[in-house]
């Protein structure tokens, strides 16, 4: 379950630094260490500013070292749903932020060495159903200036019914380019500890003051002027942004190819989505496929979409060969745009960057860059299309009421019938993970590589039921995403604590 591009890391080219190391202070501190995290931080340590990265895991442990990593300006057909929302103007400046982050990446990895393949790419119908959509791309991707064209054939193995192509986008393997930061930003004087979670930030006049977890198990206090949130979702709840966005977790396989593999980056316009990539490797060439993606926490059997996945990749590959497996969540705006800029209007303290809706390769870097401006106290054209707080937002209300429906649906859901569910196998028969027991009983029983875990199955976010994931072999929250190892401990999302132990006996 480790992506291709963390068991293919050359060795790291960077040593972390130690809490200790330096003043329990900063003029910035960075939370999350993924694209966003750290190209912002290299970005205001260029300025000259003491920048202090902080991050719960390791360098791209979340959804940057799980991406697909696909460059590109041509996003299945995210840009449709933009333009029709928000009108080509807005769509305008959402592409501009794009391509000004696709050009620092690009020019960046060329600048240090890290390999990028340029590669156009596809949004495609994989049956008659899907052409009006990808047709629909073509017209978006026209109306704000991509030089876009429909392809009725594209020399793919798989089934393809025309699709939108947009030249000389590119891909990379996202681990190398992390790297390059971290040692860029280590090399300018600024610091980025691992194993360290925020628990809880609070900030009063100017002074931030952010608590993370220390060696003896006690919160650490670090100090700031200001703070970056670049945990994909926001780990405060000011700002209400758990009830913007809507967490939704994919699957990737890598496979080893007898044959030719696909050149172009493809994505299918049409359900159920097919992203495919190449990826070049020490020995040879690997075919990258995704997709299955569902609301964390919300899919009955995520193994089984998986497993169609799989087999569709064999059934047009032949001879293909499962090299590695690997999934990982992103997070989309009800309004379709991302947001980036203060948890709060006027806040001039703490800044969040999220709602990449899987498309945080450009997204991310287009937020560090406003966000890096923004604090500096520049402005880039194009930073309306990523505002936190703007009236764009009002487009997304009906979306936002619905999906908060369906988070108190789940909820009550939830905490009332796990007695009765029969969704997740039993883990007293062999492998799996079940809630049971009546609502003042919860129990979240596990049992993963014949080692049974209990834990108590309550999120310690806002008070979810977690359900078991049997493809990543997790406990996931159906309401704002938090995911958990079957011990319990913390892997992502809004909440920062794990869960705790069961007390079945009570
Ligand atoms: C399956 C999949 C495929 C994708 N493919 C593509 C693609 O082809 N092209 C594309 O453009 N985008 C793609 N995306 C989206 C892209 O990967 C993400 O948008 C992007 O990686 C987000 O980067 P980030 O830095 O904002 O978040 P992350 O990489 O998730 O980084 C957040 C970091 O914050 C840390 N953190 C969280 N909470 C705390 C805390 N309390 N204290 C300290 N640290 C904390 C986490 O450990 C994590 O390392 C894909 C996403 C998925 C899920
Ligand atoms: S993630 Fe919000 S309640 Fe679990």
């Amino acid at each position: 379950m480790t992506s291709l591009w963390l068991s293919e890391r050359a060795e790291q080219p960077w040593a972390p630094s130690a809490l200790d190391q330096g003043p329990h202070s900063a003029d910035i501190i960075v939370v999350g260490a993924g694209i966003t995290g750290l190209m912002t931080a290299v970005l205001l340590a260029r300025a000259g500013k003491d920048v202090l990265v902080v991050e719960a895991r390791t360098v791209g442990a979340c959804a940057t070292g799980n991406t697909t990593a696909k460059i590109s300006l041509l996003q299945g057909t995210h840009l449709s749903k933009i333009v029709a929302k928000h009108g080509t103007r807005l769509a305008r400046a959402y592409v501009d932020g794009n391509r000004e982050g696709q050009d620092w990446v690009v020019q960046h990895c060329e600048a240090r060495g890290v390999a990028v393949q340029r590669e156009d790419a596809y949004t495609y119908a994989q049956s008659a159903e899907g052409v009006p959509s990808a047709k629909a791309e073509l017209k978006a991707c026209q109306a704000v200036g991509l030089p876009a064209v429909w392809d009725d054939d594209a020399d793919v193995p798989f089934p393809y019914h025309g699709g939108v192509r947009l030249p000389d986008q590119a891909q990379f393997d996202p681990m190398p380019f992390l790297d390059s930061l971290a040692v860029e930003l280590l090399d300018r004087g600024g610091r980025l500890v691992e194993h360290t979670r925020v628990r809880r930030v609070s900030w009063r006049g100017k002074t931030v003051r952010a608590y993370v977890n220390g060696a003896d198990g006690r919160d650490v206090e670090l100090q700031a002027g200001r703070l970056v949130l670049a945990t994909g979702m926001p780990i405060l709840d000011r700002g209400g942004f758990f009830a913007r966005l809507k967490p939704s977790r994919s699957y990737c396989l890598a496979f080893h190819v007898p044959g030719d593999i696909t050149r172009p980056m493809m994505i299918s316009a049409d359900s159920p989505t097919r992203s495919v990539r190449y990826a070049p490797v020490a020995d040879g060439e690997r075919l990258i496929v995704g997709g299955a993606g569902h609301t964390v926490g919300r899919e009955r059997s995520p193994s089984k979409a998986l497993e169609e996945l799989s087999s569709w990749a064999r059934i047009h590959y032949p001879g293909a060969a499962q090299t590695h497996f690997w999934s990982a969540q992103d997070y989309t705006p009800i309004d379709d745009l991302p947001y980036v800029g203060p948890i709060l209007p006027n806040n001039e303290s703490i800044y969040v960057a999220t709602g990449f809706n899987k498309w945080g390769m450009t997204n991310g870097p287009a937020a560090a860059l406003a966000l890096a401006s923004g604090i500096l106290g520049g402005r880039m054209d194009w930073a309306r299309a990523f505002a936190s707080w703007s009236p764009h937002e009002l487009s997304g209300l009906p979306t936002a009421l619905q999906a908060n429906l369906e988070v108190g649906f789940d909820m009550v859901k939830g905490w009332i019938t796990p007695a009765t569910r029969t969704r997740r196998r039993d883990p007293g028969a062999d492998e799996g993970g079940v809630v049971s027991g009546p609502p003042w009983h919860l129990e979240a029983r596990c049992r993963v590589d014949g080692k049974e875990h209990r834990v108590s199955p309550v999120c310690t976010h806002l008070g979810g039921i977690v359900n078991w994931n049997d493809a990543d072999k997790a406990w996931e929250c159906p309401l704002h995403g938090s995911r958990f190892a079957p011990d319990g401990t913390l892997l992502e999302g809004p909440a920062t604590r794990d869960l705790s132990a069961s007390n079945p006996g009570e």
